[in-house]
C-alpha cells in the first residue's frame, strides 16, 4: 500500500525575480527546503511594474519546464494580500541590495518600509501557522519592523537569515585546519548581519576539539577570521558586481529546513528577550535548537569570554542603534 503524500505546504517568496530567487526557487521546488515527500505550493510576489512581472512570468516557465514532482502550483502576484495569503511559510527576500562602498544599514531608508506593509499583509492573510524568515537586507533590522506589525503571527515567529554566515564561518575555519567543513561543528553567530557579527569561534569544534585549540592562533581568530567572515557580503560584490545570490539562497534552505527539523541547533536572528545581554526588542543572531518544527528555544548558558563579550556589546549597540533609527516605522 502506498503512503498518502502529504497536502502542499504554501511558500510566499517575495523578490521571486531577482538574483537569490533564481536560485532559491528550484531547489525549493525540488524538496530541499521541506523535504523529498512534502509538495509545495510556490506564491511569488514581486513589483507591480511591467518589466519584473513579466521577468516573474519567465521564472515561472522555467519551472514548469522542470517538471518538479513535489511543484504542485506556482502563483504570481504583486498584491501581497493575495501572495501571502494562506501562507505557511514567508520568505522575504524582495529588497534592494546594496552597492559597493555601501554598507546595509543604508539600506534601511529604502527597504525598511517594504517590511511595514509586508508585515501587515502578512498577519491579515498568511495562515495560522505561517513562519518567516527575513533575507532582505538589513536581514535584522527589517525583521523587527515586519513583525512589529503584527499580532497573530507573533514576534517568536519571524526570524531574520544569518546562517549564510555560520556557513561562511565553517568552511574558513576548515580551510584553516585543512579538515573539511563536515568535521566542523558548534558554529553559532551572534548579533548583527553585519560587519560587527561575532562569529564565535571559541564556541566551535572540530572533530570534536576546541576549534582554538586546534587552529593554535588567537590572534588569526581575532583579526583575520572575525573581519574575513564579518566582510564576506563587501568581498563578493567586489569580486562579482553584485551581492551574493547562490550563496544566500543555500543559506535559506538550511536556515528554514533546520527550523522544520527538531533538534538541530543553529544560527538564527531571533527576538533576544535579553538573552546574552543584547536589548530585549532587537532581532539578534543566536545559537538557536528546534524544538518542534517551526518552533525553537535560545541555547542559554554557553561560556562568553572578555573578546566575546566586547564584540557582542559592538554588534548589540548597533542593532539598537538601527533600532533607533527605525523607530517611527515601529508598529503596535
Ligand atoms: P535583486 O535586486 O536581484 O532582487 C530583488 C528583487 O526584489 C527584485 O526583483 C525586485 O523587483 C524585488 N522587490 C523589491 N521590492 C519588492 C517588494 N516590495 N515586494 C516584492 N518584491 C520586491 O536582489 P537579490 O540579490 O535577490 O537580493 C535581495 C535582498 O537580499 C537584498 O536586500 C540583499 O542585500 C539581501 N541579501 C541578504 C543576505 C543575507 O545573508 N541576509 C544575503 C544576500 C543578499
Ligand atoms: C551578504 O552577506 O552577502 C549579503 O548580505 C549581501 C551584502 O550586501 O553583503
Amino acid at each position: 500500500m502506498t503512503a498518502t503524500p502529504p497536502a502542499p505546504i504554501r511558500v510566499a517568496v517575495t523578490g521571486a525575480a531577482g538574483q537569490i530567487c533564481y536560485s532559491l526557487l528550484f531547489r525549493i521546488a525540488a524538496g530541499e527546503m521541506f523535504g523529498k515527500d512534502q509538495p509545495v505550493i510556490l506564491q511569488l510576489l514581486e513589483i507591480p511594474v511591467e518589466k519584473a512581472m513579466q521577468a516573474l512570468g519567465g521564472v515561472a516557465m522555467e519551472l514548469d519546464d522542470c517538471a518538479f514532482p513535489l511543484l504542485h502550483g506556482i502563483e504570481m502576484s504583486s498584491d501581497p494580500a493575495v501572495g501571502f495569503k494562506d501562507a505557511n511559510w514567508a520568505l522575504l527576500v524582495g529588497s534592494k541590495p546594496r552597492g559597493p562602498g555601501m554598507e546595509r544599514a543604508d539600506l534601511l531608508k529604502d527597504n525598511g518600509k517594504i517590511f511595514v506593509g509586508q508585515g501587515k499583509a502578512i498577519d491579515e492573510n498568511a495562515a495560522d501557522n505561517c513562519r518567516v524568515a527575513v533575507v532582505g537586507n538589513p536581514a535584522n533590522t527589517n525583521c523587527m519592523i515586519g513583525a512589529s506589525q503584527c499580532k497573530r503571527i507573533t514576534a517568536d515567529r519571524w526570524t531574520a537569515m544569518v546562517r549564510l554566515d555560520q556557513n561562511r564561518a565553517t568552511t574558513q575555519l576548515a580551510q584553516k585546519a585543512g579538515v573539511a567543513t563536515t568535521d566542523v561543528s558548534d558554529v553559532y553567530i551572534f548579533g548583527n548581519h553585519s560587519p560587527t557579527m561575532f562569529p564565535a569561534f571559541h564556541l566551535a569544534a572540530i572533530n570534536g576539539r576546541p576549534a582554538p585549540e586546534v587552529i593554535g592562533d588567537d590572534a588569526w581568530l581575532q583579526n583575520e577570521f572575525c573581519p574575513t567572515v564579518g566582510k564576506r557580503g563587501a568581498a563578493i560584490i567586489a569580486a562579482r558586481g553584485l551581492s551574493s545570490a547562490a550563496s544566500a539562497g543555500n543559506a535559506l534552505i538550511d536556515h528554514v529546513r533546520d527550523l522544520s527539523t527538531p533538534g538541530a541547533v543553529h544560527s538564527v536572528a531571533v527576538k533576544s528577550n535579553g538573552a546574552y545581554g543584547f536589548h530585549p526588542d532587537v532581532w539578534a543572531g543566536l545559537p538557536v535548537k528546534t524544538t518542534a518544527p517551526g518552533q525553537y528555544e535560545v541555547v542559554q548558558g554557553l561560556p562568553i569570554d572578555d573578546f566575546g563579550a566586547g564584540m557582542i556589546k559592538t554588534t548589540n549597540d548597533e542593532l539598537t542603534s538601527e533600532r533607533d533609527t527605525v523607530a517611527p516605522m515601529l508598529g503596535g
